[in-house]
């Protein structure tokens, strides 16, 4: 049995879309003063789905380099954390596996808790690696957020895939065993099975997350959680980067801090870098957040850093890690800067096309144009079986 402190994320790698949909575009549309999306939520474009382009297949390009590294010896386990699945029944995990050609020896299964399931998949595997230190357990986030279009929510959506290797002895980030938990049945925001966007109260849902990190922090330091002061950066759930900032405020503000802004901007500032111009990505926001620290900051070795894990209904779980010494090696910075920078652009009008798009749901077949220029595209639908494959 190993410490469960030498536990954690082996590697991370994450994908998004093809498209891209600048905020200048999205102003330009309704008219709102540009400010208001650059400074007031702090976003700056959002990520778009190609009509070929899934939750399933961002998560089978963002595996796919941690199984070309690591190969699948001892991957027993994928866990698939999303809130905007495909499937009632089937876990959308199992068309990775079979994309990413893993083992049938493998356990594959679905999770979900608006934006925090990804945290509780981190958590679930950090203790099957504690069992059996021989195992390594595939976490995949990955999700398309989408509002009804004209809303004020528009402007937060976006979509993204983090994969991550669970391990012992990993060589990025050890977790820590202290979590503090918090839970409150609320409706914030939620998506009834028989829509495709998400229903949300914008004020309640910023109250609802400001209650639930204030829950989770005083439940970390109940359970002997390390202090506010000893975290080099927070990467908190970011539905826009302007509420990780009105988080830790509020977080300081809770602990009796200064809440200058300059404090605020150094444990906060390189975690936004992704998701500003990614979007919202739900399940994966909080581990974008992440990687854009490891892949921008000066040498996090042996430094602390804290995860703030929030999903709207409301579950938060706030929890630590310190980087591995070492890890720079193991970065895939250049890969996700391109992730990012490959992105077209498009205009308000080819956007409004794209949300157009919708699959048959009686059946007959349907085929897509090939769009993506990811390595997996959804070629389709027939029979209601969704059609993957390998671009
Ligand atoms: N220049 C600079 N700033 C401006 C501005 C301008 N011209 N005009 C407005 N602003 C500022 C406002 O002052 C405001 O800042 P503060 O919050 O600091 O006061 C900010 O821009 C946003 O303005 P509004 O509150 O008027 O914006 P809105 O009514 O259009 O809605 C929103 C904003 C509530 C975030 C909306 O986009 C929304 O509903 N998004 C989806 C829900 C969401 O993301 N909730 C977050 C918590 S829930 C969660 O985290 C789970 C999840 O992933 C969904």
């Amino acid at each position: 049995m190993v410490d469960s402190g030498s536990i954690g994320l082996h590697d991370l790698s994450f994908a998004t879309t093809r498209f891209v949909l600048p905020h200048t575009e999205l102003a330009r549309h309704n008219g709102t003063e540009i400010d208001k999306y650059h400074l007031g939520i702090g976003q700056r474009s959002m990520s778009v789905p190609a009509v070929d382009e899934d939750i399933v297949t961002m998560a089978a390009a963002a595996a796919r380099p941690l199984v070309a590294r690591h190969g699948t010896d001892g991957l027993r386990t994928l866990v698939f954390a999303t809130e905007t699945s495909i499937d009632q029944a089937k876990a959308a995990g199992v068309y990775v596996h079979s994309l990413l050609g893993l083992p049938s020896s493998t356990r594959v299964v679905e999770l979900k808790q608006a934006c925090y399931s990804a945290t509780a998949a981190l958590q679930f595997a950090v203790a099957l690696v504690h069992r059996d230190p021989g195992q390594r357990v595939l976490v995949i986030a990955s999700d398309v957020s989408k509002y009804d279009l004209d809303s004020p929510g528009e402007a937060t959506q976006g979509a993204a895939a983090v994969a991550m290797l669970v391990s012992a002895d990993p060589a990025l980030l050890r977790v820590e065993a202290p979590s503090g938990l918090f839970t409150a049945d609320v409706m914030d925001f939620w998506r009834p099975n028989y829509r495709d966007t998400a229903l949300v109260d914008g004020q309640e849902s910023i109250s609802a997350y400001l209650q639930a990190v204030e829950g989770a922090w005083k439940d970390y330091g109940e359970q002997g959680g390390r202090g506010l002061e000893e975290f080099t950066a927070i990467c908190y759930h970011q539905p826009f980067t302007k509420m990780a900032y009105k988080a830790h405020r509020h977080l300081l503000h809770c602990c009796g801090e200064d809440t200058d802004d300059a404090l605020i901007a150094r444990v906060l500032g390189r975690t936004t870098a992704y998701n500003s111009v990614v979007g919202n990505s739900y399940t994966a926001s909080v581990y974008l957040g992440l990687a854009a620290l490891l892949d921008t900051a000066e040498d996090l070795s042996g430094q602390a850093v804290g995860f703030l894990s929030y999903g709207s209904g409301s579950v938060a779980e706030f929890f630590a890690g310190t980087v591995v010494p070492g890890y720079r090696a193991h970065l895939r910075t250049n890969t996700h800067r391109e992730a990012i920078d490959a992105r077209e652009p498009i205009d308000y009008a080819a956007y409004r096309d794209l949300r157009g798009s919708r699959l048959p749901a009686d059946g007959t077949e349907h085929l897509l144009p090939r769009q993506t220029q990811g390595p997996y595209r959804l070629a389709g639908i027939c029979d209601h079986k969704r059609l993957y494959e390998p671009c």
